[in-house]
């Protein structure tokens, strides 16, 4: 399995081998496939996306699937038992959760972990004002505000998440710089476009009245997407964490 190197440098300090972890977030399987390649006894990859279920399922194969429980729960209603991981990474699920889910998202993190376990959050820090794709993102969250009444994106602050884990009793271990700049590629701004574009459908189907508006969203982040195309800009951050033993 393929293993980005901003996965691997996250977690080469932790102690993965033999370890039961939990991917919160699970996406594409990134950090599920650095958890089973740095040798995890067992990972818990959870999406609340169907999609992203099938996709991590395909990546991690047959033959690991002994080792990878892949679960579609919601992160604030997670169905594992108190005190049951030792790992718990976040590898860039927070830009995608909202304000209003922060807390019960990291109660729900915290009620899993054992004593003594490691949190390894990864995630962008705010952009600088003058970044291009600052404008897209602001498309897609206006989109997404009016589709589902919250925002598509929020870069957190990593001093923001380690004061909010802090609050549930993890104590700083250490933060490193994965990316500086993140390369944001063409594929990942056309990705981008697509969430608007999803928002855009929901938009129509669920109000039918604001088309004209959703259309103009959709027709701004296109232009803007053009006139990008790809920008180096910010940081992904990882931060790590532990529980007294
Ligand atoms: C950007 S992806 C994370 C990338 C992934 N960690 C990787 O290594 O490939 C964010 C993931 O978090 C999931 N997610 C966001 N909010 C969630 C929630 N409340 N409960 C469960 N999954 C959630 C999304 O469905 C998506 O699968």
């Amino acid at each position: 399995m393929d293993v980005p190197q901003t996965v691997a440098t996250a977690l080469d300090d932790r102690p993965v081998s033999g370890a039961t972890c939990l991917e919160a977030g699970a996406g594409v399987g990134n950090a599920t496939a650095g958890l089973l390649e740095a040798d995890a006894d067992r990972v818990y990859a959870v999406t609340n996306d169907g999609e992203h279920a099938a996709t991590v399922r395909d990546r991690v194969g047959r033959e690991r699937l002994d080792r990878a429980a892949v679960l579609e729960a919601d992160l604030r209603d997670l169905p594992l038992a108190d005190d049951s991981v030792e790992i718990v990474t976040a590898h860039c699920l927070f830009n995608v959760v909202a304000p209003d889910s922060l807390a019960a998202i990291a109660a729900e993190l915290t009620r899993v972990a054992a004593p003594g376990s490691h949190l390894v959050v990864d995630d962008y820090a705010p952009l600088p004002g003058d970044a291009a794709v600052r404008d897209l993102f602001a498309v897609e969250n206006a989109a997404a505000e009016l589709a589902d009444g919250r925002p598509a994106l929020t870069f957190y602050p990593a001093a923001v998440l380690e004061n909010l884990f802090a609050g549930y009793g993890w104590a700083f271990d250490r933060r490193r710089t994965l990316l500086d700049p993140v390369p944001w590629t063409e594929s990942h701004v056309d990705a981008h476009v697509g969430v608007v574009r999803d928002a855009v459908e929901r938009l129509a189907t669920d109000s039918g009245k604001s088309e004209a508006l959703g259309e103009s969203l959709l027709s701004e982040a296109e232009r803007l997407a053009e006139s990008i195309g790809e920008e180096s800009v910010g940081e992904l951050y990882s931060v790590a964490m532990r529980l007294p033993g």
